[in-house]
């Protein structure tokens, strides 16, 4: 197992009525801003039990953080901060309005041009904080300190990270799923798999608790996933889903193994250049990425066959075919398409994306940097 040092001091309320908890987790002397996204609270009921679990708190409210939050947005909302003095930020939405949300606190702290949080890596000093109500399990932003904005004028998708944009706390009720529609059900069990591979399938370092913690998560998701599109599906498969997301990307599997993100970093680039949703990117590139890594991959692939999909293992080199077979298959069950060509695009996305990659130096990719340009143009051109 490699050193590693874990804390997560994201504080989870979940489970039925708690988004009534808000009333004591925010400060009652705080100036709190609401930040949402396109509207869906408001035609879904969750606007109003954050409306009345605030009653008492001084309050007001920034809407429009649109799904791959930019930068240009976001800094209207740092606007609106900085002219009202709002001390403290509530993100009422998925991945995209708590990506948002970070920035926004981290970007109403800072001292210059906050676009180099992302473009240069400029350290953030500080930031106001961030309590979440969470609309979709997808990401486990709500309870890391990662988030990714985009640059609509550069077609730059970037991420950062830092502790101090690390939720307070976050509000996890499963009933908010009801009104999710299929396409990003489907985005938040795909992301929050493929957020356990990045973690899991690279090569063994010994790591029995965070391999088998990973192995619950993936095997959990595929037993659910499917069960969740049903108009009725119980309280228990949304519980179950919402939790492996948060459980997915909240350091704990990743804390002392090796990690990959190649798989990412490439699907970032497909969003910021085809506005693709950041799952669907994720559904195409991972089982290509798995073939073209199959090598380097292979003990892991192995296990995964093993355990995860209790695969026939007397020939190792038709098990793991098998595997990545079984990985895009579970895709085409949870209703995600996993070919560039379902979106319209074809072999032209290799140069374009691989250019995009060159700019913004992902040009080794992966826990052995092994995923050259080269190897990613050819796995985007076996998405095709
Ligand atoms: O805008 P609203 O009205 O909220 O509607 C949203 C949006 O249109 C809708 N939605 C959310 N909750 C709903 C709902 N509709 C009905 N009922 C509900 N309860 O869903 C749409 C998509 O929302 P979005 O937040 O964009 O989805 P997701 O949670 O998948 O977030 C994706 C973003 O997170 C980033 C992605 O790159 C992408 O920008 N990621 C963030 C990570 C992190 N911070 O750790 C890691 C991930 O790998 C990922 O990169
Ligand atoms: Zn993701």
């Amino acid at each position: 197992m490699l050193n590693f040092s874990f804390v997560n001091p994201t504080h989870i309320h979940f489970g039925e009525q708690q988004i009534s908890t808000l009333a004591v987790n925010i400060p009652l002397d705080a100036k709190v801003l609401v930040v949402y996204g396109g509207g869906s609270i408001k035609s879904n009921g969750i606007y109003e039990q954050v409306a009345s679990a605030l009653e008492k708190h001084v309050w007001g409210e920034f809407a429009g953080v649109e799904p791959n939050p930019s930068y240009q947005t976001c800094m209207k909302a740092v606007e609106l901060v900085k002219a009202h003095n709002y001390d403290f930020i509530l993100a009422v939405g998925g991945g995209s309005v708590i990506d948002g949300c970070k920035f926004i606190a981290a970007a109403a702290c800072f001292e210059g041009e906050p676009w180099e949080i992302l473009s240069k890596g400029a350290p953030v000093e500080s930031a106001l904080p961030i309590g979440v109500v969470l609309t979709l399990p997808a990401t486990g932003s709500e309870s890391n300190s990662f988030s990714v904005v985009s640059n609509l004028q550069s077609n730059d998708k970037l991420p950062f990270a830092t502790p101090l944009v690390q939720p307070k706390f976050a509000i996890l009720d499963p009933n908010v799923m009801t009104t999710l529609p299929t396409r990003q059900l489907a985005n938040g069990v795909v992301d929050a798999f493929v957020h356990t591979m990045e973690q899991y399938l690279t090569y063994p370092v010994d790591a029995k608790v965070q391999d088998r913690f990973a192995e619950g998560l993936l095997m959990t998701l595929m037993e659910e996933g499917p069960k969740v599109f049903a108009k009725d599906a119980p309280y228990a498969v949304k519980a179950n889903i919402m939790w492996s997301a948060t459980m997915a990307l909240n350091g704990l599997i990743g804390a002392g193994v090796p990690q990959d993100w190649s798989t990412h970093m490439i699907g970032h680039e497909l969003t910021a250049v085809y506005g693709l949703d950041h799952a669907q990117t994720l559904a195409i590139v991972l089982p290509r990425m798995m073939m073209e890594q199959k090598e380097a991959k292979r003990e892991k692939l192995l296990q995964y066959a093993q355990r995860v999909l209790n695969l026939d293992m007397s020939d190792e080199d038709a098990a793991i075919k098998q595997a990545i077979e079984k990985t895009e298959a579970f895709f085409h069950s949870v209703q995600m398409p996993t070919r560039l060509r379902d979106y319209g695009l074809g072999e032209e996305v290799a140069d374009k994306i691989v250019a995009q990659l060159e700019r913004h130096g992902m040009v080794a990719l992966g826990e052995h940097q092994a995923v050259t340009l080269e190897k990613s143009r050819s796995i985007l051109l076996q998405c095709v």
